[in-house]
């Protein structure tokens, strides 16, 4: 009881803040009905031109034309592609940033769509087609929108609008150069906020406070041990028995080590590789795999513990074992009290029942390495038509659709977010 009354208060200091401040959340319903046009043409044309990531280059040019456009300072080839652009309004205040994510998928778009892509690129030595599989393209075209309407209201703004496009989410990761080449300082960001389109029903938002997405590492492991004829085991050191008590010992990490309370974790071996012929006792063995957390502190503690049960399983059956990491992005983590804080904002736009708590969700996303910097809010929208939720096609899929009217609800989303997060001071 106490946090919604909190919430309500919150909720009627930053109404009031931005109603006084005449960036009402009626003229920011009448501006993105204004911008929603140019919109709608900008993801078409974005989707009809997808870019794989730190290709972004036509997708940046039209971002930073706009941005300039509207009057604001602008920072192109931020970490190769990104694009930054600084709105400072019209009174002093707080500084808040808005981000999206610029690239696409090599998938070959299988829909129907008249702006369908039949762009293509090479991808791993072999030519495939590209498609914004995962709807940044929508992405995009909403923060550019978001820009428009909140270039209008500037006068009556307390505070600077970061906004922030970035290369690569898909990967190698466009978040963590961009923080790297100072995006989040001069001026000091005090809060990020972003959004991804997601097959839940258009209209409605998902999201969770604390942990919402995946951490996602692959280990290997290397197992080293002594070469003999599969008849004499005891004149060699077998790499595969050693290996096959890795596999085993590793499941006791999740039912053992991890502290189920605070979050699930994953931990999969998907490969192992040993030998060649029955009677041949290998010199090595590599097991490969992969770990998922919602905890950042349970997934240092899982990496100690892969290693560690590796090394000395290995070491005490006479071998010995190598694990190397290849780390992927770590937990999306939303700021609790920003995210309770903001909530009602989205409540007030999308209306009654529209607003819901969703669960984990496996995926991983670079949006993480803002959060670890300042407080940040990722939230998914939804993008599926009614009554087509349990057949629509996920992200990445060739199928990947997007209900166009979801588009107007991102922009007042990511732009009241803004406008209520500086006025809240
Ligand atoms: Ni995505």
């Amino acid at each position: 009881m106490r946090s919604t009354a909190l919430a309500m208060a919150l909720l009627t200091t930053a109404s009031t803040a931005a109603a006084a401040s005449g960036a009402t959340p009626a003229a920011i319903e009448r501006a993105t009905a204004d911008v929603l046009p140019q919109v709608v043409a900008w993801r078409r044309d974005i989707h009809q031109h997808p870019e794989l990531g730190l290709q972004e280059v036509r997708t940046s040019r039209i971002v930073a034309e706009h941005l300039r456009s509207l009057g604001m300072e602008v920072q192109t080839g931020v970490a190769g592609t990104g694009v930054v652009g600084i709105l400072k309004g019209g009174r002093p205040g707080k500084v808040v940033a808005l981000r999206a994510d610029m690239d696409a998928l090599p998938v070959t778009e299988q829909g129907d769509l008249p702006f369908k892509s039949v762009q293509k690129a090479m991808w791993n030595g072999q030519e495939t087609g590209v498609m914004h599989a995962c709807g940044h393209d929508t992405h995009v075209a909403m923060l550019m929108g978001a820009a428009t309407v909140l270039a209008q209201l500037r006068a009556e703004l307390p505070g600077t609008v970061k906004f922030i496009f970035q290369p690569a989410e898909e990967g190698p990761g466009g978040a963590e150069p961009m923080i790297a080449a100072g995006v989040l300082r001069d001026p000091q960001v005090d809060a990020i906020f972003g959004l991804h389109v997601f097959p839940y029903t258009v209209g409605h938002v998902v999201y969770r406070a604390g942990p919402l997405m995946a951490s996602a590492d692959e280990f290997t492991i290397e197992i080293t041990g002594k070469q003999t004829h599969g008849a004499v085991p005891w004149g060699g050191v077998d790499p595969i028995v050693i290996g096959a008590q890795i596999v085993t010992s590793l499941q006791s990490i999740v039912s053992r080590n991890v502290n189920i309370a605070k979050a699930p974790a994953v931990v999969t071996v998907g490969k192992f590789a040993a030998g060649n012929r029955s009677n041949i006792i290998p010199d090595k063995a590599e097991l490969v795999g992969t770990v998922r957390a919602f905890d950042n502190e349970e997934r240092a503690r899982i990496r100690a513990r892969i290693e560690g049960i590796a090394t000395e399983y290995a070491r005490t059956a006479g071998g010995s074992a190598k694990v190397t990491w290849d780390l992927g992005y770590p937990v999306t983590v939303n700021d609790p009290a920003l995210t309770e804080r903001m909530v009602p904002t989205l409540q007030r736009i999308l209306g009654p029942g529209k607003v819901s708590v969703g669960p984990l969700t496996g995926t991983a996303e670079d949006f993480s390495y803002f959060q670890q910097q300042v407080p940040g809010m990722f939230f998914f929208l939804g993008v599926t038509p009614p009554g087509q939720e349990e057949t629509a096609a996920q992200n990445h899929s060739p199928l990947f659709f997007v209900d166009e009217a979801a588009l107007p609800v991102g922009v007042r989303s990511l732009a009241s977010l803004a406008v209520d997060f500086l006025g809240g001071g």
